[in-house]
């Protein structure tokens, strides 16, 4: 039997003995926890702080650079970093300094700053879109643009590929069983079938894509350039192409997420792959972990948005909150746009990535695991599948949530964070080698581990 085959049943010692060691080795984190109960309905300020696999969740006491500290003083390899927002480092200086500085200014008046034209310069530069706005997470900003894509073409569906997560936009939450779209398990509170107006259809599937858009239906196409979400896949060649001449030809709006795949360089994945999306968001790393988000428009939907928005005239637009685009944010931004989402911080994360990946498959041919490294400039995603699988349907075949749940706590307990929910581990320019290889070593061992059991 291989390491991918290991039965649940054949795991539960190894699980067993993992979260022992956790308790044992975390008491001060099993107090806090036992202590937020009482308080925090489910253990923690919000639920997915619940969703690692450590038997009660790691209270993070600072982080600096890659690496993190808990409050029973233990430390990691932080290849998590707060599931991107802290893409570029933890602690930042100059991101401190910047924030120090505004906040004794005042951290939002509901009115533009001096910094916020600079920010909209260089977002405009950066990214190859003209016109901007501000929203206060990636969630926002991708209801936005949908809330947009609909007024501008006076078309209610919208599409999705299966697998995706844009965020909590209810419209997303549709993915598909047995073939046909359902909304997905789990969503709380939903009382209008999202099933309805969005059509989801598997990544990389052309010809699902023509179908799908031939009716002229369709508003926009809200897609990762590179899904992330549900394990890592990657575009084929081609697939990139075929959907801007499909959406173009079909009057369809193409929104491009950029939100994770900012790990591929400078511009994202749209300059480095010379996309042309009509609409581009992005949150997360963009305010160094701060609540902010933006998306940017073409100037031809913009003199579009300008008409709809005649026609619709002035009152409550839904769109936006109070605190989109405050000063603070603005600040953060500027930092980050001048100082640190530089192209030598780039290369350094590059050069860690690649580092990560040749460490990954030594492991990979040393050990004679099926797995698959998967790689998106900075992010790279361990699949446990001997190929990397082209849509959410081969992706959910080849998940084991035992797998991925032992594999998690295992690297836990020896000092390295990644991504709680599949096995996404991003490399920061402050990432040393030393964690990398920490991160190598540990993955050996554990395929070393599984090894011994299935002997
Ligand atoms: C691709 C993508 N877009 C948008 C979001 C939403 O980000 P936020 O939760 O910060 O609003 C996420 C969150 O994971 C994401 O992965």
């Amino acid at each position: 039997m291989s390491a991918l085959q290991s039965s649940s049943e054949t795991l539960s010692g190894l699980i067993a003995d993992e979260r022992r060691r956790f308790l044992e080795e975390h008491p001060r984190s099993v107090a806090l926890s036992a202590q937020a109960a009482a308080v925090w309905r489910g253990g923690v300020p919000m639920h997915w702080m619940a969703d690692w696999a450590s038997p009660a969740p790691i209270f993070a006491a600072q982080g600096v650079g890659a690496e993190l500290v808990d409050v029973d003083g233990r430390d990691y390899a932080d290849f998590c970093l707060g599931d991107t927002p802290g893409m570029f480092g933890h602690g930042e200086l100059a991101i401190a300094n910047a924030l120090a500085d505004q906040a004794r200014r005042g951290a939002g008046f509901m009115l533009p700053t001096a910094a916020a034209v600079l920010v909209g310069r260089l977002l405009a530069e950066r990214f190859g879109l003209p016109l901007w706005q501000a929203a206060t997470t990636a969630t926002d900003a991708n209801r936005a643009a949908l809330r947009w894509a609909r007024a501008v073409t006076g078309r209610d569906r919208v599409l999705v590929f299966d697998g995706c997560y844009h965020g909590a936009v209810d419209e997303t939450f549709v993915s598909l069983a047995s073939g046909a779209p359902a909304m997905k398990a789990g969503l709380v509170g939903q009382v209008h079938d999202e099933a309805a107006l969005t059509r989801v259809i598997p990544f990389n599937d052309v010809a699902a894509l023509e179908a799908a858009l031939a009716p002229g239906d369709i508003a926009a196409v809200l897609a990762e350039p590179v899904m992330t979400n549900c394990g890592m896949i990657l575009p084929e060649p081609g697939f990139h192409d075929a959907l801007r001449a499909i959406t173009r030809r079909t009057g369809t709006l193409l929104i491009i997420d950029e939100t994770h795949t900012l790990s591929t360089g400078p511009g994202g994945y749209t300059r480095a792959h010379g996309l042309e999306p009509d609409i581009f968001t992005l949150g997360k790393a963009i305010a160094g972990g701060l609540p902010a988000a933006v998306w940017g428009v073409t100037a031809d939907l913009a003199t579009r948005m300008d008409a709809a928005q005649a026609r619709i005239g002035p009152g409550y637009s839904g769109i936006g909150t109070t605190l989109s685009g405050n000063a603070l944010a603005m600040a953060a931004m500027r930092t980050m746009l001048t100082e640190v989402m530089t192209d030598a911080a780039y290369d350094r994360m590059q050069a860690g990535a690649a580092r990560l990946v040749a460490g990954l498959e030594g492991v990979i041919a040393r050990r004679a695991v099926g797995w698959t490294p998967v790689r998106v400039g900075a992010r790279v995603e361990l699949v446990f599948a001997p190929v990397a699988p082209r849509n959410a349907l081969e992706m959910r075949a080849a998940l084991d949530h035992d797998l991925l749940a032992v594999f998690h706590l295992w690297l836990i307990n020896r000092g390295v964070l990644i991504a709680p929910f599949h096995n996404m581990m991003l490399v920061s320019p402050m990432t040393t080698d030393a964690q990398i290889d920490r991160l190598v070593d540990a993955v050996d061992g554990f395929a070393g581990r599984l090894e011994s059991l299935d002997a």
